[in-house]
């Protein structure tokens, strides 16, 4: 993708004058490998990534995301992560939210474990019952564009098609109960953005009712919040305990539906307390129709392909649903009520699809800078808007900044930009690239979980795979724009290039 004419000489100089620590992708990618645990799984040898230390598990889209960066080192090792996510899938397509390789260790550490799931894969492996964003397909095009070696291993990539197909169909058939293609989450830890102040008039609603308020439920379960090996206790951090009672009551709602949200007769019920189109999870999901639509002309059948381009267009179509103007943002919306709700930094991934316009994009970019200019905020992108009054700069997802989603984000205004030839929104896409790669930088190599937005503090855990990610991308997107620079000339203001 190239620079254009046109745009900001300040965004150009940034970019020229970006350097960064030449150990650091060492340590990214030193990260996932330190996060790695050699496991027998159905008798078989793994390598299994956990996210980061407080996760002992393997998290559907950080499994998604991992196999991207550690693309970056091998597309074996990347295809080998989506492979081991696989073994997560149920009978029916769903890759889960948790897959247990070490149903003990989760037990004792983390809550909830398998024993509060009680839910299995196809082949027997412990997982929890609800998913995530489908990063997937997302994931298996993105190893092959960054080494193309891999697709040497033929068989291997459509075998790992063929799990991202069934996934996605999995979200069509499962969960669309209008129709519309804009698929429902039942629960906020299913759209991988727990807390955020999106969610906040959904939890009042179910707080008011009774049978919220007379489930007992006792904070000492949560292992999150215990005090780690360097006498640190990150509560400030992690939800509160308030949301861990909602968190607690809706797995139950779900687990006695026998995760499904559909009733006996296999009809939709209509009466799930968190019913919501997720712009996260329906943005991935897009993300992913479009990914394998291009890798369907190799790896799929033609009813593969059929589905596919009839999946990818009825989302597309709907997606103008979940627009709302006033904000200038796409937003979730909560089917109980068919509100759309607050913008979040998941707003942000719909770039990463065909689905805006270029109104929208500029749109999306103008606000962008609105929340970055105007709240004392440095950084972008806040989780939760930073005029809100609830707004809280270190907590998980109600206003931390999280890399990944910025590497979403970065890429999708980088394609909308060069798709429209657009080069206010290109600057928007380079501004969110070095902000976050700042924010790595200036932590040192710790690589926390997330960041303060107005000091660029990390919090959460340390070393964190999705972190770690993040930077090994978006360093490769700094190197190509600072090539495509400095083959362009030192040309006066950089307005000049193309
Ligand atoms: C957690 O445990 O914090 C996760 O966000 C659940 O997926």
């Amino acid at each position: 993708m190239p620079l254009l004419p046109g745009q900001s000489p300040e965004m150009l100089d940034r970019l020229r004058n970006m350097d960064l620590p030449a150990s650091f992708a060492d340590t990214a990618l030193g990260n996932l490998e330190n996060n790695t645990s050699q496991v027998t799984l159905n008798g078989q040898p793994y390598n299994v990534i956990r996210p980061g230390e407080l996760y002992p598990g393997v998290w559907g889209w950080d499994a998604a995301f991992h196999a991207i960066g550690l693309a970056y080192g091998s597309g074996e090792r990347g295809l080998e992560e989506l492979e081991i996510s696989a073994l997560g899938q149920t009978e029916d397509g769903r890759i889960p939210q948790i897959l247990f390789y070490d149903a003990e260790l989760a037990n004792r550490t983390y809550y909830p474990g398998p024993n509060m799931w009680e839910c299995e894969s196809a082949n027997g492996l412990p997982i929890s019952g609800l998913s995530q964003p489908p990063v997937y397909g997302f994931a298996l095009e993105k190893i092959l564009e960054i080494d193309p070696a891999a697709e040497q291993n033929e068989d291997k990539v459509r075998e790992l098609f063929n799990v991202a197909y069934n996934y996605q169909k999995w979200w069509y058939e499962e969960r669309d109960p209008e129709g519309t293609g804009l698929v429902v989450s039942i629960h906020p830890w299913e759209t991988g953005r727990d807390n955020p102040i999106e969610w906040d008039p959904i939890f009042k609603r179910i707080r008011a009712t009774d049978e919220f308020q007379d489930m007992p439920f006792d904070p000492a379960v949560r292992k999150d919040i215990r005090i780690d090996e360097h006498g640190n206790n990150n509560a400030k951090h992690r939800p509160s305990d308030e949301a861990y009672k909602m968190f607690t009551h809706l797995l139950h709602k779900v687990k006695d539906n026998g995760y499904s949200i559909k009733d006996a007769d296999g009809e939709y019920r209509k009466d799930f307390p968190f019913a919501v189109q997720d712009v996260t999870i329906n943005s991935m999901l897009q993300a992913s129709n479009e990914a394998l639509i291009r890798l369907s002309e190799r790896y799929g059948t033609p009813e593969q392909q059929r589905e596919l381009r009839r999946w990818g267009s009825q989302t597309r179509e709907s997606f103008n649903h979940l627009w709302n103007d006033e904000a200038g943002a796409f937003q979730s919306r909560d089917t109980t009520t068919g509100k759309l709700t607050e913008t979040s930094n998941g707003s942000f991934l719909a770039l990463a699809t065909s689905v805006p316009s270029e109104y929208q994009a500029a749109r999306m970019a103008h606000l962008l800078d609105d929340w970055k200019h105007k709240h004392g905020v440095k950084y972008h992108i806040c989780s939760s808007p930073p005029d809100h009054a609830d707004f809280n700069t270190e907590r998980y997802w109600r206003g931390p900044i999280w890399t990944i989603v910025n590497y979403v984000a970065a890429e999708g205004l980088l394609m909308q930009g060069a798709r429209f030839e657009n080069p206010a929104i290109l600057d928007k896409g380079l501004e969110v690239t070095l902000d976050s790669l700042e924010l790595v930088q200036m932590d040192g190599g710790a690589f926390h979980e997330y960041h303060n937005p107005v000091t660029g503090k990390g919090c959460g855990a340390k070393s964190f795979g999705f972190t770690s990610v993040a930077f090994l991308d978006l360093t490769s997107k700094l190197t190509h724009y600072k090539t495509a620079l400095e083959a362009a000339g030192e040309k006066p203001g950089g307005t000049t290039v193309g």
